[in-house]
């Protein structure tokens, strides 16, 4: 008998494909009542397929008492309990390294965006503005230093692209990366002081929990600029908001927020933001290769192997 699996949302369809020959596949979204449906395949339920967004919660998890192995499809695992699934040894693996570049691509793509203003020149064009003047000139990546927070697997594919556009490069990490040819800071505030552009790429949840805070934005100064791609989360949105209001930052590049899909009306009204809906590896290529590696991890544990990329 095939091992029961419960899939939290609507995954890639390649997941839907893959898993099905392998496990007694429960859509926990199509569900009327989902406790209901929890309670009863909880006795041959044995695994998870979820994504980064919806994560496991413990309670979810709770409802599953034989469960083994959580698979994430995103590499971001802060929407799931990893405190319970340790209690628990419940294995989870996420999809590390095979979107590095699609979200390197989106972040450079949003800081482009954001100091050339490309969003704002499609504007000036379709609302026929162009007819009655030039567009405003912009900021400038000339002579301007990247402060990367996080530097981890996406953060270096991030910096080599900034470095082919000439950017100074410095990191804020908890551990100092002595093969770096780069600049550490200890102190983020600090950091922020010496940077035009602060680059977040750090992974979600209670240690990074608005980290970049009213201090952190306030020593970016007027003339910087914040690129979030990492978690809503790491940025207190609240104190954004105030900074852009009162100029204490120049603008923002933002794919992703506190309470998404849900925007601040405050963020979507200016016009020094721009704002993208959590498509860091929103392609066809890397979100299939995500899948696939999700689909790589549960079929290693059909078959006794262990998964490829569990998560420390
Ligand atoms: P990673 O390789 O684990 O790198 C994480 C980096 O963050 C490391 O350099 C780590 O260094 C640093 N870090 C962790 N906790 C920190 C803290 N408390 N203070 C300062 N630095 C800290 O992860 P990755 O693969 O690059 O992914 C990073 C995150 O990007 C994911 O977790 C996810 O949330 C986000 N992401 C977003 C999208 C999107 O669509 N927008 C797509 C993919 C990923 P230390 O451990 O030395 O501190
Ligand atoms: C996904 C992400 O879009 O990998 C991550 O951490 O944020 C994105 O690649 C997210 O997991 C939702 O599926």
């Amino acid at each position: 008998m095939k091992p029961g699996l419960v899939i939290v949302g609507p995954l890639m369809p390649r997941v839907m494909e893959g898993l099905a020959p392998l496990f007694e596949v429960h859509k926990l979204w199509e569900a009327k009542d989902q406790d209901a449906l929890l309670a009863k395949v909880a006795p041959t339920t044995r695994a998870i397929a979820t994504d980064g967004t919806r994560g496991a919660s413990a309670d979810l998890m709770r409802k599953l008492p034989k469960l083994e192995i959580v698979g994430c499809q995103g590499v971001g695992v802060d929407a799931i309990d990893l405190a319970f699934a340790r209690e628990h040894k419940i294995v989870v693996t996420n999809t590390p390294d095979v979107l590095n570049d699609d979200v390197a691509d989106t972040a450079m793509a949003l800081l482009l965006a954001t100091i050339r203003r490309i969003p704002q020149g499609d504007r000036h064009v379709r609302e026929g503005k162009w007819l009655k003047a030039h567009m405003p000139l912009t900021d400038t990546l000339r002579n301007r230093t990247l402060g990367m927070v996080g530097f981890g697997r996406i953060g270096k594919t991030i910096a080599k692209r900034a470095a082919a556009f000439d950017l100074k490069i410095v990191y804020h990490t908890r551990t100092i990366q002595a093969d770096q040819p780069y600049i550490h800071y200890t102190r983020l505030v600090e950091m922020a002081r010496d940077a035009d552009i602060l680059m977040a790429i750090v992974p979600g949840g209670a240690a990074t929990k608005h980290m970049i805070n009213a201090q952190v934005l306030e020593a970016l100064g007027p003339n910087g600029y914040l690129i979030n791609v990492a978690r809503g989360s790491v940025v207190d949105e609240t104190a954004l908001v105030k900074a852009l209001q009162q100029g204490k930052i120049a603008g923002a590049g933002l794919d992703v927020f506190e309470n998404e899909p849900n925007v601040p009306d405050a963020l979507i009204r200016m016009d020094n933001v721009v704002l993208a809906p959590h498509v860091g590896s929103a392609t066809h290529h890397t979100r299939n290769a995500m899948a696939q590696l999700v689909v790589d991890n549960l079929k290693a544990w059909t078959q006794g192997r262990p998964p490829l990329t569990p998560v420390k």
